[in-house]
């Protein structure tokens, strides 16, 4: 996608199609959302770029949610502000507006990565916290043999962490973040413990990903694992996962000064 659609949506996915029961399945992640606080610790201002439905906006900072999508503005709860309709690549902000910038689960869907991570540090006086996934790991994850296609368009759709701290300049520390077992957050890799919630419809279209396989694929993948859950092909493998508490996946904060 290079335009905007009716809805706004910027990135590379529509969220008029697949945005509107986002929010029931992907809730900020209490675990997580603490990295993110800490990350940000000291700011007052923050300003959060693909803001979504708000997850993973702490009350402690005064935050300013810049969100294309229509669909995805819509979806923000009323405790929350309302947000701007902008894109990453072009903050409608001048420089060094606010203490600090964050952006989560959102820079592998803009059409400019660089552009859009050079914007928040054009605007951000303190941090830039950005909260993604290593596409270096992302295929090490039990998915990949169930459904390539998927995670190879996860895998081509993130930017390198080089390319990201790079494109921060400065100083960036890079720390894998854990994923619970129970992460309230539906990404792929957080039904780790959990296989048979990839066989609901609407957990895998609040992750975008699977909104570029066609139906047809994703089909015949989630029947694959259907089969191997039903059969206990899945737990044989990867059973001991049912019990582990955190998996360290692909998920990664990376935090530039
Ligand atoms: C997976 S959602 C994440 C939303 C929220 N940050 C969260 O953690 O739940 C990705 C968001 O990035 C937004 N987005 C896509 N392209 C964008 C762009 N170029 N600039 C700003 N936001 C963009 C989408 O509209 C969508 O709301």
């Amino acid at each position: 996608m290079t335009g905007r659609t009716a809805d706004g949506s910027a990135g590379d996915a529509d969220y008029a199609a697949i945005g509107g029961g986002y929010s029931a399945y992907r809730q900020p992640e209490p675990r997580i959302a603490a990295l993110v606080e800490q990350a940000l610790d000291g700011a007052r201002t923050v300003v959060n770029v693909g803001a979504g439905a708000g997850s993973y906006e702490s009350s402690a900072f005064e935050v300013t949610p810049v969100e294309p999508s229509a669909s995805m503005r819509a979806q923000r709860p009323a405790h929350l502000p309302p947000a701007v309709d902008g894109v990453a690549e072009r903050l409608p902000f001048p420089d060094d507006s606010f203490d600090a910038a964050m952006t989560t689960f959102s820079i592998h869907q803009w059409s400019d990565t660089a552009a859009g991570l050079h914007e928040m540090r054009r605007v951000s006086r303190g941090p830039v916290v950005v909260l993604t996934c290593d596409p270096d790991l992302v295929r090490d994850f039990w998915l990949y043999a169930y459904a390539p296609l998927v995670l190879d368009t996860e895998a081509r759709r993130y930017p390198a962490v080089a390319a990201v701290t790079e494109a921060l300049g400065g100083h960036a520390d890079v720390t894998a973040v854990p994923i619970p077992a129970d992460c309230a957050d539906g990404f792929n890799e957080a039904y780790y413990a959990r296989p048979e919630m990839l066989l609901d419809p609407a957990a895998r279209r609040a992750c975008s990903a699977w909104s570029f396989v066609d139906p047809e694929t994703a089909g015949r993948y989630t029947e694959h694992l259907r089969r191997d859950l039903a059969d206990g092909t899945w737990d044989a493998r990867h059973g001991a996962l049912r019990d582990q508490p955190f998996l360290r996946g692909s998920l990664v904060l990376v935090r530039a000064v």
